[in-house]
């Protein structure tokens, strides 16, 4: 059985109450809940390591350098990179793709095509947008289908030899839809293309091996994983990363300096300019220890008996519709006939049910249903049956409020 009484116990914040009442988080697709154990590394690295790192060579800057590139270490086992610098440690989800997207506008032509998927998050829009705006390559979508998927049919024909850069989601973080991102990899490789996946929504749920899906970028945050906000991962193949330009300059991702002239430093240092989030890159580190010593496998088995008692409840309730029926991971988004969503989700809050209400910064997904928004429930593996039933009654009484 899972050990969810042990695991909860994990999470201070779990024991709080919002409004009166026992929090219930299913907020986890914005942010994942933090472990004593990670906010312990945070106390004890500004109590007893902290220091800049890599410039030193006083004890405690080689004791937080050594601190610091151990968990760089611990993300490449993680996703399973070859080298340990393929591993960019960034500010977050967003950070790593706009490194990426600054990157080709050195290498995109006039015509040229980049495709991303009708489900992605704005963060996975806007910035290929832009590089288009200042390339003049062509952005084309694949677009989705009534259960939330992707119609890969489209995709097929979409792909040509101009087809430079592919972006997609792993996990939708609007709908949980579970992306095929092997097959995507796949065809977009055939015909010469880059891919790009977007893992933030994903790492929660499921361990990527980034050799295994062939795959030449993958980003993601530790903020859903248990870790701090403000770090993240971009690993990139080391061909691709030596082959594009740096994102910012300053210091450390320098050889060496001349008003002349200056030479970039080697990876991954190249993409890391400046001080980095040391003690976030740390905490994360720590954040990926704690989630592995549970196992994805456990963790995913578990959130999917959360994902089908939800459904299968919230399924009950009469008007309510649920959007993106397909393979997913446990996010409920859904809306009730004749009732605003964020009225819903202000009554929850009262109730101290945490959710997240609106576009979910996933305006396209809306307008394909013609809605305003949705309610999302997203859980975790510290959530229980129990607050589902808790977030079932909630949803009843605000219907019955607001009808
Ligand atoms: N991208 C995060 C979400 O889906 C913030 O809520």
């Amino acid at each position: 059985m899972f050990p969810v009484d042990k695991i909860r116990a994990d999470f201070p914040i779990l024991k709080r109450e919002v409004n009166g009442k026992p929090l219930v988080y299913f907020d986890n697709a914005a942010t994942s809940q933090t472990p004593q154990v990670v906010i312990d590394a945070i106390v004890d690295y500004y109590s007893n390591s902290n220091a800049n790192i890599h410039r030193g060579v006083h004890t405690l800057s080689q004791e937080a350098t050594d601190l610091y590139e151990q968990a760089r270490l611990k993300i490449q086992k993680h996703f399973n990179a070859k080298e340990s610098y393929e591993i960019i440690l960034t500010s977050g989800t967003t950070d790593g793709i706009n490194m990426i997207a600054s990157g080709f506008s050195d290498l995109l032509n006039t015509g040229d095509e980049i495709i991303v998927s009708a489900l992605e998050h704005h963060s996975n829009i806007v910035p290929w947008q832009m590089l288009c705006e200042k390339t003049g390559a062509v952005l084309k979508v694949i677009p989705m289908l009534q259960n939330g998927t992707l119609n890969i049919e489209v995709y097929d024909a979409l792909l040509s030899a101009k087809t430079k850069l592919v972006f997609c989601n792993h996990v939708s973080n609007a709908l949980g839809t579970i992306n095929p991102i092997k097959e995507i990899i796949k065809k977009a490789h055939k015909v010469g293309a880059a891919v790009l996946i977007d893992g933030a929504q994903a790492t929660p749920h499921i361990k990527p091996d980034v050799q295994a899906l062939d795959v030449d970028f993958y980003v993601a945050s530790a903020h859903k994983i248990c870790g701090p906000t403000g770090v993240g991962v971009l690993y990139g193949k080391s061909a691709w990363l030596e082959k594009l330009p740096p994102y910012q300059g300053g210091g450390e991702m320098i050889e060496t300096v001349t008003f002349e002239k200056t030479t970039y430093a080697g990876l991954p240092h190249k993409f890391e300019a400046g001080t980095p989030n040391i003690c976030g890159g740390i905490a994360f580190g720590v954040a990926l220890d704690y989630m592995n010593a549970i196992g994805f496998e456990a963790i995913a088995a578990y959130e999917d008996e959360l994902l089908q008692y939800g459904t299968k409840k919230l399924q009950e309730i009469e008007g309510l519709t649920i959007y993106g029926t397909s393979s997913k991971t446990a996010v409920i988004s859904f809306n009730i006939e004749g009732i605003h969503p964020y009225d819903i989700g202000a009554i929850l809050d009262k109730l101290g049910v945490a959710v997240r209400t609106g576009h979910h910064c996933a305006q396209p997904i809306m307008n394909f249903y013609n809605i305003p928004g949705t309610v999302r429930a997203s859980f975790a593996f510290y959530n229980t049956k129990n607050e589902i039933d808790i977030l079932i009654a909630s949803v009843k009484r605000a219907a019955m409020m607001l009808r």
